[in-house]
C-alpha cells in the first residue's frame, strides 16, 4: 500500500506551537470547533470507546466558574482565572468498565485527542495553554460545569488569538538521553560456564 502523504507540515507546527500566557479577544466558532475536534479524533483510541467530552465556555459561561474556583478557594481573586481567555474547552474523560482497555488507556486517549486538538488550533492560528490548577476536582466547579458522576475534568484548553508578542522560539531540545536501544537478549554474554537454557 502506497503511504499517504501528510499534507501539513507538522514538524513546524510542533516546533511553533506555544502556550501563550496573553491572548486577546477574538475565538474559533463552534462549527470550527467541531471540525477540527473531528479531526483530533483520529488519534489511537483503544476499542474505539470515545472515552471523553469537550464543553465549550465563553462569555458569560466562563464567569460561573470563576465564582466556583473563587468558593472551591475561598479566594476571590480566583474567579479572574476563567477570563484569561474568551473561550475556554474543558476537557473532560468519561471512563468506562472493559475488560480489555483499562482506564489508564482511556485517558491516554483523551490526552491525545487533546494534544492534537491543541495543535490544530495553532494550525488555525489560535493559541491554547492546557491548565489545571488545584481545584479540578472541586464539588464547586464540578456542580459549575456539571459534570457526572464518574467523569473526570482533565482540565481547560485556554483559546484565543495569541498576543503578537507570544510565541518566541523554542529552545533546542536534547531527545537522546530519552532515548536508548534495548540489545536483543541472546547478543548479551553469556555467564562463565552458563548455558542458553
Ligand atoms: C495536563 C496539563 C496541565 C497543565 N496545567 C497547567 C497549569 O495549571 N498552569 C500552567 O501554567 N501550565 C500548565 N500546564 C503547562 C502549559 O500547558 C504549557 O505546556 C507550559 O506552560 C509550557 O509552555 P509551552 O506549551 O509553550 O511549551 C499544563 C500542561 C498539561 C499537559
Amino acid at each position: 500500500m502506497t503511504p499517504v502523504r501528510a499534507t501539513t507540515d507538522l514538524a513546524g507546527l510542533l516546533r511553533t506551537r506555544r502556550s501563550p500566557r496573553r491572548m486577546l479577544d477574538g475565538a474559533p466558532d463552534d462549527a470550527e470547533l467541531e471540525r477540527l475536534l473531528a479531526l483530533a479524533m483520529n488519534v489511537p483510541d483503544h476499542g474505539r470507546l470515545r472515552p471523553w467530552r469537550m464543553l465549550v465556555l465563553r462569555g458569560t459561561a466562563r464567569d460561573d466558574l470563576g465564582a466556583a474556583l473563587a468558593e472551591a478557594s475561598g479566594d476571590p481573586r480566583q474567579a479572574a482565572k476563567a477570563l484569561r481567555a474568551p473561550l475556554l474547552v474543558a476537557v473532560v474523560l468519561r471512563p468506562s468498565q472493559h475488560p480489555k482497555v483499562p482506564e489508564w488507556e482511556q485517558l491516554a486517549t483523551a490526552v491525545a485527542v487533546t494534544t492534537a486538538f491543541g495543535l490544530l488550533l495553532h494550525d488555525q492560528g489560535w493559541g491554547s495553554v492546557w491548565r489545571t490548577g488545584p481545584h479540578l476536582e472541586a464539588a464547586p466547579v464540578r456542580a459549575a460545569l456539571r459534570l457526572a458522576d464518574g467523569e473526570r475534568l482533565l482540565g481547560f484548553l485556554y483559546t484565543g488569538r495569541p498576543a503578537p508578542d507570544e510565541g518566541g522560539p523554542r529552545p533546542q531540545y536534547d531527545a537522546a538521553p530519552h532515548l536508548s536501544v534495548l540489545a536483543p537478549a541472546a547478543a548479551r554474554p553469556l555467564p562463565v560456564g552458563g548455558t542458553d537454557r
